[in-house]
């Protein structure tokens, strides 16, 4: 075995043997294979791969960690930077005690960071963690250049040393709870330093800190919502098991259920696909114990016995049956009714790619969407979202989703959206209209 194997199933062990690991589960799709660990490298340096991607780093200063990478924020877009070895433009010349105090404090050798870096998250890393990370950075290729594009805001949100005063009322930006199991305690320390998960899922205060008192239950994102995972049972995910939490985070999806097709999708592929079955497992544990939040944009439970049928497994898996499929099914809907109705729309645009019923190809791998949470919303807003600017798809090679908002008018957008709630989500009815959806896409 290498060391970096040795040294995780001794991790693992550890973990299973305690005697708080009450349930047994282990998940039946196994974590992707960690790169850049190598026997060359020291143990320490190796377990800091680990880390890396346990805190995502990679999510922001790319996977070869050159930077350059926008991260919109209300003040303006934040670039990430080159944190490779380079002495000349990336972090060869920091000492571990730099590091340290940029991850927890925002504090580069000269200058303050903007808390697009997480480290109001990054504050809670334990020394451990922090001089694995620092052993492994030292490991990375060095990419001697500098990123694409740098961070240029205008006065005076330039000076870089107001964030001081921010960090007061802002860092950490989480708090430890108590009674926790040591599992449990595994799980808050990986969701709120490691992961900062709370970035995406918690709402922000009027400083654009996170707002402690809405803790995880549910933010927008640009064009894009992080929902509510909290364990309340009708607007959070406290119907979600923990293995259905590990196997999302794995995976990406859950059948019938959701889908990770924009941000989260990319936190999945950057960093949770990656963890062990102990840390997924204490993710989940720690989410089922932390307050449910209500908040207005429930989900519309699924009525199973509402949701489609697969026509047939040969039409789902083979690609000419099914394109014989839709064009039975077009015809048919031409006939039976005008064209501009929200089946014909529906047949028309997105038929191709989901399938008549939605199941889609999955040999072309396009993603099924009967039952997705995010077609199930009291908020049509995330669907919305999606019809208009489409889904990237961090997760799979398929051409991604185009985004539609040139092509159809509000009116038709609402038409295909209550379309999809109804016929999909299983919802009794949809009344979006060309208003809403005017409204969603500002
Ligand atoms: C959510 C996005 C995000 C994540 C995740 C992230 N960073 Fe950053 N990081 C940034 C941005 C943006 C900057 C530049 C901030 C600025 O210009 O004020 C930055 C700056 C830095 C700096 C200062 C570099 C310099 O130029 O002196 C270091 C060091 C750093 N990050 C390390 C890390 C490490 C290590 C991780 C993972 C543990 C990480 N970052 C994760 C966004 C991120
Ligand atoms: C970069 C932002 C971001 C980060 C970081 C992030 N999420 Fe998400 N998450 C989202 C968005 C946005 C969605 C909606 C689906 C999508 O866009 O892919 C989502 C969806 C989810 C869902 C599905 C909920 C539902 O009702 O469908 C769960 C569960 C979840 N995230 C848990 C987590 C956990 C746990 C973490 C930390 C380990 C995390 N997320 C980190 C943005 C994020
Ligand atoms: C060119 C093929 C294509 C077309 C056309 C298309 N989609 Fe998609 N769609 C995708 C892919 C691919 C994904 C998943 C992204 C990924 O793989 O991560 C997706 C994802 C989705 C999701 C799930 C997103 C989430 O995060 O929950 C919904 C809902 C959706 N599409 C609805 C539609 C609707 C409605 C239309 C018609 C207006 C449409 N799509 C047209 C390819 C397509």
């Amino acid at each position: 075995m290498k060391p970096f194997s040795v040294l995780l199933s001794a991790l693992a062990f550890s973990m299973a043997s305690s005697t708080l690991m009450a349930k047994e589960i282990s998940l039946p799709i196994p974590s992707a294979t960690l790169p850049n660990v190598s026997p060359a490298n020291s143990p320490l340096a190796n377990r800091g791969a680990y880390v890396a991607r346990t805190a995502d780093c990679m999510a922001c200063h790319r996977e070869d960690y050159s930077g350059g990478v926008a991260i919109e924020t209300p003040i303006g877009n934040i670039y990430s930077t080159n944190i490779t070895p380079s002495k000349r433009y990336g972090i060869g010349n920091y000492t571990e005690a730099d590091f340290t105090k940029a991850l927890r404090k925002g504090r580069a050798p000269g200058y303050q960071l903007y808390p697009a870096m997480p480290y109001p998250s990054y504050h809670g890393m334990t020394d451990d963690d922090i001089s694995a990370l620092f052993a492994y950075f030292q490991t990375v290729p060095v990419v001697d250049k500098p990123p694409e594009k740098t961070t240029k805001l205008p006065f005076p949100l330039n000076i870089r040393s107001l964030m001081l005063a921010w960090n007061v009322i802002n860092v950490p930006s989480t708090e430890n709870r108590e009674g926790l199991t040591q599992t449990q305690q595994r799980g808050e320390y990986l969701v709120n330093n490691l992961e900062h998960c709370g970035t995406c899922h918690t709402p922000r205060n009027l400083t654009q800190g996170l707002d402690k008192d809405k803790y995880l239950s549910g933010a927008l994102l640009g064009k894009w919502y992080a929902p509510n995972i909290t364990p309340d049972n009708d607007s959070g995910i406290g119907r979600w098991n923990e293995q259905d939490i590990s196997i999302y985070l794995r995976t990406g999806k859950l059948d019938k259920r959701a889908y990770a097709g924009g941000p989260m999708g990319e936190a999945v592929a950057h960093s949770t696909r990656y963890l062990t079955d102990e840390d997924l497992i204490a993710i989940a544990d720690y989410l089922k114990v932390i307050p449910a939040i209500k908040t207005d944009d429930y989900l519309i439970p699924v009525h199973v016995s509402r949701l489609p049928r697969p026509a047939s497994d040969s039409i789902t898996y083979n690609l000419l049956e099914q394109k014989d499929y839709l064009a039975q099914a077009k015809a048919n809907t031409s006939i039976n009714s005008n064209s501009s109705s929200s089946k014909a729309l529906y047949l028309a645009v997105c038929a191709s790619c989901h399938g008549v019923d939605g199941y889609a190809q999955p040999d072309a791998r396009y993603a099924s969407i009967v039952g997705l949470t995010s077609i199930r919303r009291a908020k049509p807003d995330a669907l919305i979202n999606v019809i208009a600017y489409g889904a990237k798809g961090a997760l799979n090679t398929a051409p991604k989703m185009p985004g539609f908002s040139k092509e159809l008018t509000h009116a038709q957008i609402a038409s295909i959206a209550n379309y999809v709630r109804v016929s999909f989500g299983g919802l009794p009815n949809s009344d979006v209209s060309a208003t809403d959806v005017k409204r969603i896409l500002k």
